[in-house]
């Protein structure tokens, strides 16, 4: 798919809020600070669509956007930002439970992970939590222009066998140098019926 416009809808706060009409959905989660918003801007070209930060837990609602009047992309707070906090995790939990199990339309989740570092607990539970629910999903890494052109590809296969999976699943990113935009919407249009 290509992008040809973009729109914010809106935030919940709550999973009584979240969105249940028939539009497909691909979300985005993944660590505190991995680069979700960042990356929903670089892949819809628009520098403040979805708010970034350099301070970890900046996205702490559900944000839908509406991409070519058709489409929703879903930034889902970060995990892992209240670090043995057990109350944030269960606000955490309640907000996206009802998000996982009531969407309906939910073709695809893309889990992102920084290319520099080993997966952590968190990960492994959001990858257990989606096959439990049988939800698609794919790997995206992030900020690989941190890594030098040539240890990107290692970085990549290192993510694959740490996790068990097909290195086909998962996708090289750079919001910041412009890198594996293209590749990773031609593979939502696997997920999603035009
Ligand atoms: P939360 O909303 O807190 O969960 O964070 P997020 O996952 O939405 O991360 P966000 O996009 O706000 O980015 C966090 C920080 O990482 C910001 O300082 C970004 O500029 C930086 N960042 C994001 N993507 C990249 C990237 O591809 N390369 C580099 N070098 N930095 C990036
Ligand atoms: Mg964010």
């Amino acid at each position: 798919m290509r992008v040809t416009s973009a729109k914010f809808i809106k935030s919940v706060a709550k999973g009584d809020q979240i969105i249940l009409d028939n539009k497909p959905i691909v979300a985005f989660v993944g660590r505190s600070n991995v680069g979700k918003s960042s990356l929903l801007n670089y892949l819809t070209s628009s520098k403040k669509l979805a708010k970034t930060s350099s301070t970890p837990g900046r996205t702490r609602l559900i944000n839908y956007f509406l991409i070519n009047e058709d489409i929703y992309f879903v930034d889902l707070p970060g995990y892992g930002f209240a670090k043995g906090n057990k109350t944030e995790n269960s606000k955490w939990d309640e907000l996206m439970d009802p998000f996982f199990v009531n969407s309906k339309n939910l073709k695809l989740v893309c889990v992102l992970m920084d290319c520099r570092i080993k997966p952590t607990p968190l990960d492994y539970n959001m990858l257990t939590y989606l096959n439990y629910y049988q939800i698609p999903y794919i790997v995206v890494a992030t900020k690989c222009d941190k890594l030098p052109k040539t240890k990107v590809k290692p970085a990549i296969q290192a993510m694959a066998n740490e996790l068990g999976l097909g290195v086909d699943n998962i996708f090289a990113t750079s919001s910041n140098n412009l890198q594996g935009k293209i590749e990773l919407l031609d593979k939502f249009d696997q997920f999603v019926e035009n």
